[in-house]
């Protein structure tokens, strides 16, 4: 499973790319409204700082300018994701976009139906919201678990699941559980997969007892 960061900060992004867990980032017109900063700049900067695929979305409604606005995207760096939203001129953007070699996110997907047709135009990566149908009382791993097993019934759909809108770690776990390809990852809930209490006690618990051994690994002759 793949791990992308759904955010434009530049700083959390370079935090956990040090980690060497993060495969790449996400960033919508919200996300970067949220940094205050330049688009252009930024999105430059963070495909300096990661290798893999880096989402960058368009803000135009219209096919002809989605795709002009998708190409000049993907100008920026050979790792850009041309993110375009799950309309019918969205579709016919990521087709011919797919069709040039440019890697297509199709994002605000919220059925399977959604998704079919994005398999269908060439998406390089189909976006289903969970949090945002379980926000208002759907099933968002249902979603998941939907599109996972479509896909897996066309061996030409080569599109990958990255499960989008994530609230919390059991978002990941079962995201990792229906087999979805990748989850994007906003850094709070990033950060706290690694967390578990009985970590903290049981290295507390070791930490004091080594103490009292008076010994030391790096002082070992
Ligand atoms: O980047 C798309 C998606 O992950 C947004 O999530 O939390 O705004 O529903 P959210």
């Amino acid at each position: 499973m793949k791990f992308f960061v759904d955010t434009a900060d530049i700083a959390e992004i370079s935090e956990l790319n040090d980690t060497g867990l993060l495969d790449g980032v996400t960033t919508n017109p919200s996300l970067v409204a949220k940094t205050g900063k330049d688009f252009f700049a930024t999105v430059k900067e963070i495909c300096k700082i990661v290798k893999g695929p880096v989402s960058a979305e368009v803000t135009a409604t219209d096919h002809a300018t989605m795709l002009a606005e998708g190409r000049k995207l993907a100008e920026i760096a050979t790792n850009i994701a041309v993110k375009v939203p799950l309309t019918l001129d969205g579709l016919k953007t990521c087709k011919l976009l797919s069709d040039d070699g440019i890697m297509v996110n199709v994002t605000l997907c919220f059925s399977p139906a959604q998704a079919i047709l994005a398999a269908k135009a060439g998406a390089t990566f189909i976006s289903p919201f969970v949090g945002r149908l379980d926000d208002i009382g759907h099933d968002g791993m249902g979603l998941i678990a939907d599109i996972v097993q479509i896909y897996n019934n066309y061996s030409d759909f080569q599109t990958e699941v990255l499960v989008a809108s994530i609230r919390h770690p059991m978002h990941v776990v079962e995201a990792a559980k229906l087999g979805a390809d990748i989850c994007t990852v906003p850094p709070a809930v990033l950060k706290s997969l690694v967390k578990h209490p009985l970590t903290d006690k049981g290295l507390d618990a070791f930490l004091a007892d080594w103490k009292k051994t008076g010994q030391s690994i790096l002082g070992n002759p």
